[in-house]
């Protein structure tokens, strides 16, 4: 059986850019993200370069991860970083409490992760503690970070072998406040965050991009209080949404569901898009001309963790279904970059929706990391409006999804590209894309897709769920016709 759907493209239109940083990644000290996932030390049998693990560190390249968010989440607010700087043998250890009482030893500090981003070529956005540091503490990680005089946390950084001064742009003020950051109230955070930031200095050539911590899915009130009382003291305001069955209770399970269950995750991730539309509608009431930057520094799925795996750690697999929260929500953050400046997929390896998974020397690319493969192409392109007219489905909790999710974007160098899901999971689809404002002769890309919407790479099978070439396209005068399978994902350049 096969279905029909219509879409109209307007290649020469458009006004918004779609900021790299809605590409951006997530890692905190949880479970094996950091220790075994990007770092295994110089001394390792694992292949690494200077420590960080060859084989992550060549597939994060790949990525062109754009920003890179450290070190939590709810660890960066009992996090110390002066205890992660100087000879690694000598820093103390710690019970990470928020992540199954494992303990820390604080190998992996604020010198590896600005290296790493260097190295990688992406923004580091460090999140400072607010929930249990001191106002001192975080102005000095500042500093130490960032000048470039002689100050005294210039020259401890020197001491510790690393004379220029790293360029930081993005800092997060607390994480989660209402919460595991210190279960404040949105009044008495507002008051606190203007009075950290105050002392957060911007050294020498750098300018700190301050975000405050924000509120967690349906809580406009957090927003709302926030834009009253911080207004123009941030430049960003955060945003955490997960595709989630609840907070107490079965998630579910990453690998093992019906196909209810597989529409109604869907369903929930697309309410994102109402989520997004009900924060900026509040954002926009206090800052109409949009000075002030969205930014969903958590987002993803968060499914059970895997059985046999450590408590706390929240390791899960990656389907197919998972590779349609990534799609589905990326065409959504497309469209509201007017506001919405960045997002952070939770997290980059071995922690919820993560990119790819190891386990001691080996590692897989999970289904997720191949959406943001294809989707590379749409950082920095400017953001083309669609028109899309396609059946849908009701799923669970009322909720109505359409059958085919899509986005285009139009490079710096004049390049179309045209994302394309059908969420069915029997049917295949007939889309018929009506373009203007180009002319293009042919399309091609890659699909991905599986035999089931279970399916996930794991260490024995690594390659059952990957990309590969997409021919079955034609254009006749201006119209652009293709078949796209149950359940398949395409990303398409236009030529
Ligand atoms: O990503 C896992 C956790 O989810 C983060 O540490 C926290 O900010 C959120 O609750």
């Amino acid at each position: 059986a096969q279905r029909s759907a219509n879409l109209t493209v307007e290649a020469d239109r458009g006004n918004q850019i779609i900021p790299k940083e809605i590409y951006g990644q997530f890692a905190e000290h949880l479970g094996t993200c950091i220790y075994g996932g990007l770092w295994v030390g110089e001394d390792s049998p694992i292949p690494n370069i200077q420590g960080y693990r060859t084989d992550v560190f060549n597939a994060l390249k790949e990525l062109r991860v754009p920003v890179l968010r450290w070190p939590g989440g709810c660890f960066a607010d009992e996090y110390h970083w002066m205890d992660g700087i100087g000879p690694r043998e000598q820093r103390p250890k710690m019970v990470n409490n928020n992540w199954g009482g494992t303990i820390e030893d604080n190998s992996f500090g604020t010198h590896e992760f600005l290296n790493l981003c260097e190295m990688l070529g992406c923004e580091p956005y460090v999140s400072g503690n607010v929930g249990s540091g001191t106002v001192e503490e975080l102005a000095k990680w500042v500093e130490y970070m960032t000048s470039e005089g002689d100050s005294p946390m210039a020259r401890l950084r020197r001491q510790n072998g690393r004379d220029k001064a790293w360029k930081v742009k993005y800092l997060g003020v607390g994480n989660e406040s209402w919460g595991c950051g210190g279960s404040m109230r949105p009044e008495y955070y507002a008051d606190l965050y203007r009075r950290y930031s105050t002392y957060c200095r911007n050294y020498d050539g750098n300018r700190l991009f301050k975000i405050a911590s924000g509120a967690s899915d349906y809580d406009y009130n957090w927003t709302d209080v926030l834009m009253n009382r911080v207004g123009g003291w941030m430049q960003g305001l955060s945003l955490h949404y997960y595709t989630v069955a609840g907070w107490s209770g079965s998630k579910g399970s990453a690998t093992q569901f019906t196909d209810e269950d597989y529409y109604w995750a869907l369903g929930k991730c697309r309410e994102v898009e109402d989520v997004i539309r009900r924060h900026c509608a509040i954002m926009d009431k206090y800052d109409p001309k949009k000075q002030i930057a969205l930014m969903l520094d958590e987002w993803g799925t968060w499914w059970d963790e895997e059985p046999g795996t450590i408590r706390g750690h929240l390791y899960q697999q990656n389907s197919l279904r998972d590779a349609f929260v990534a799609s589905l929500s990326l065409d959504i953050f497309h469209k509201y970059t007017d506001r919405l400046k960045m997002a952070n997929i939770a997290q980059v390896v071995n922690v919820l929706q993560s990119m790819i998974l190891t386990k001691d020397d080996r590692m897989v690319l999970t289904p997720t990391y191949y959406v943001f493969k294809m989707y590379r192409v749409h950082q920095d392109a400017t953001y083309l409006p669609l028109e899309l007219d396609c059946a849908t489905v009701d799923v669970r909790d009322g909720r109505r999804l359409p059958l085919l999710s899509a986005t285009a974007s139009r490079d710096k160098e004049g390049r179309v590209h045209l994302s394309l899901s059908n969420v069915d999971l029997n049917e295949a689809q007939e889309v018929t894309v009506r373009l203007s404002g180009i002319t293009a002769r042919k399309a091609v890309g890659e699909v991905l897709t599986a035999e089931h919407v279970t399916d996930c790479n794991t260490f024995d099978q690594p390659d059952r769920v990957r990309p590969v070439p997409f021919k079955d396209t034609k254009i006749e005068k201006g119209v652009l016709r293709l078949t796209l399978p149950a359940k398949s994902i395409v990303t398409l350049e236009l030529q």
